[in-house]
């Protein structure tokens, strides 16, 4: 039996291992997926321990992305341009390879489960932390026809802009696309999707834009699902917006993982449907 985890810390509350545990069901994929805490300061040493005990490969989360990135032999194109990890795979000979899911859960969650096309749309990208790092890529190939990235430390935003407007992979992507940094008081025009991706939520905080950003009828999306997702949605509604929180892109990004550890894409819109009957 092929064992993987997610390592985190925390990582108690993880969804991973019972969407996951639902994959190798559906798809008969003889797997077992567990939870691993890691100490603040020990992620490479429980990851090496992970692996010496036959591990095949984890997900990682909050706050070891980066780390996992910097650790891995070799990377995907879309985990190099978020130089953060959320998937490791480790093969027959050690070697540690990394990918990052996040970006495309998030890009399947929109396109797909929320039938809604970016192409040619005008997105905001708010917050420049890792969670926006992980989408930019992502969202930047999926063709929109504006990105703007706007964070509360506009420098962070600029930062993040130059170093994908630079990127040689991008250079195709960005003739159809105006990527831009933007800072959140001084938005221009008004949006189709806007992404909180910022950790705003978590403090309890205020929704870090004015709801004139919208579009009658935009898409609100925030990363966060359950509790603290739900100051953003009713902002959004408020105004005009469409509410989506982000268990579908948990899902997406689950999928994403298992298809790279297993070559096996799992029924993720299915799994996302079960998983809301559940909480509802
Ligand atoms: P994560 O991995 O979740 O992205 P992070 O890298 O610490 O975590 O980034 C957190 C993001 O949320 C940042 O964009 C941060 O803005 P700053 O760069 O200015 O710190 C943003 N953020 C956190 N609290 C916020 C708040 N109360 N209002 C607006 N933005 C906030």
């Amino acid at each position: 039996m092929d064992h993987y985890c997610v390592l985190g810390n925390p990582v108690a509350h993880s969804k991973s291992p019972a969407i996951h545990a639902r994959f190798s069901e559906l798809t008969g994929q003889a797997m077992v997926y567990s939870r691993q805490l890691a100490p603040l300061d020990g992620f490479a040493a429980t990851l090496r321990a992970w692996i010496a005990g036959g591990g095949r490969g984890c997900n990682v989360t909050v706050p070891f992305k980066f780390e996992a990135f910097k650790l891995a032999g070799t990377a995907s194109e879309r985990a190099k341009l978020a130089q953060a990890a959320n998937t490791l795979k480790f093969s027959g000979d050690r070697q540690l390879e990394a990918d990052n899911t996040d970006g495309v859960g998030l890009v399947n969650d929109i396109q797909v489960n929320a039938g809604v096309s970016l192409a040619g749309r005008d997105i905001l990208l708010l917050g420049a932390g890792g969670a926006a790092a992980g989408v930019l890529g992502p969202l930047l190939a999926a063709g929109p026809r504006r990105l703007v990235v706007a964070n509360r430390t506009h420098g962070k935003a600029v930062e993040l802009v130059a170093r994908h407007a630079a990127h040689p992979s991008l250079q195709q992507l960005l003739q159809k696309t105006e990527l831009l940094a933007q800072a959140p008081q001084g938005l221009e025009g008004n949006f189709d999707v806007i992404i909180n991706a910022t950790a705003s939520s978590l403090g309890g905080g205020e929704v870090p834009v004015d709801a004139r950003v919208l579009k009658p009828g935009a898409l609100a999306y925030d990363m966060m699902y359950g509790a603290a997702a739900q100051g953003f949605a009713s902002w959004a509604r408020s105004h005009g917006a469409v509410p989506r929180d982000g268990l579908g892109m948990l899902v997406e990004q689950a999928a994403e993982s298992f298809l790279f550890w297993r070559g096996v894409r799992p029924p993720s819109t299915q799994v996302l449907q079960e998983m809301r009957k559940a909480l509802a």
